[in-house]
């Protein structure tokens, strides 16, 4: 009887998550596709090229490969250049696995409780962003920089970054104030940093 209720969740568990099934093999406009439709090519510019200058998600979900769709897997491709952070921000629909390719990362979430995890990260490690938190990757290193390569849990995970879905919408600011128990000098100060 315990087994049953445990293997029912199980499979409520299942039908909760990633994306809603598809009843083909693929997702395809017509049926005269051929094995270019399943590649992708467009990270060949990281071969060889140089960092950027400021933190860089290149990614690839079902927007960038259409492909993707009906599968519940994506990409993204994290350039980190010494000294740099990817802001705090939420995928709403999948977790992310990470690997880090070179270099090193701080990396963090905070579940529901408020509970902050971190962890300092070598070359080789991966670590796992659950569904729908608040996380972040840094890369503290002054000379170094780092790569890493996150794979979602579904076709478009979806990113919404805090500073800019809080403070560069029009969220009324008396809402602001309230929310963050601020003056609205300090409100509008963020809001031009992220301006800048
Ligand atoms: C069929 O779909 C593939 C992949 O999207 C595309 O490259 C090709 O041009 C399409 N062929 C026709 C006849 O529409
Ligand atoms: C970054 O490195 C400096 C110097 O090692 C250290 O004091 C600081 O706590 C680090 N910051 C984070 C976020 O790990
Ligand atoms: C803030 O919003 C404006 C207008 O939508 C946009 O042009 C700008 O890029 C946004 N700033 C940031 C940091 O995302």
């Amino acid at each position: 009887m315990i087994l049953n209720v445990v293997f029912m969740f199980a499979i409520l568990r299942l039908a909760n998550t990633g994306d809603p099934n598809i009843l083909n093999d693929f997702v395809a406009s017509n049926n005269t596709i051929d094995a270019n439709y399943f590649t992708f090519t467009e990270m060949r510019q990281l071969v060889g090229g140089e960092y950027p200058t400021t933190f860089r998600a290149l990614k690839v979900s079902m927007n960038e490969f259409p492909t993707l769709n009906g599968q519940s897997i994506s990409y993204a491709i994290l350039e980190f250049p010494p000294n740099s952070v990817n802001p705090v921000h939420i995928h709403p629909r999948a977790s992310e696995i990470m690997f880090l390719v070179t270099g090193s990362l701080q990396v963090g979430f905070v579940d529901t409780s408020d509970k902050l995890y971190t962890q300092s990260l070598q070359v080789g490690d991966i670590f796992v962003f659950p569904t729908g938190l608040v996380h972040f990757q840094y890369n503290n290193d002054t000379k170094e920089p780092a790569l890493a390569i996150s794979a979602f849990g579904s076709a478009n995970a979806g990113t919404q970054p805090i500073p800019t879905s809080v403070f560069n919408t029009s969220i009324f600011e008396g809402i602001l104030d309230a929310s963050f128990h601020a003056t609205r000098a300090t409100i509008r100060k963020i809001e031009e940093g992220l301006k800048e």
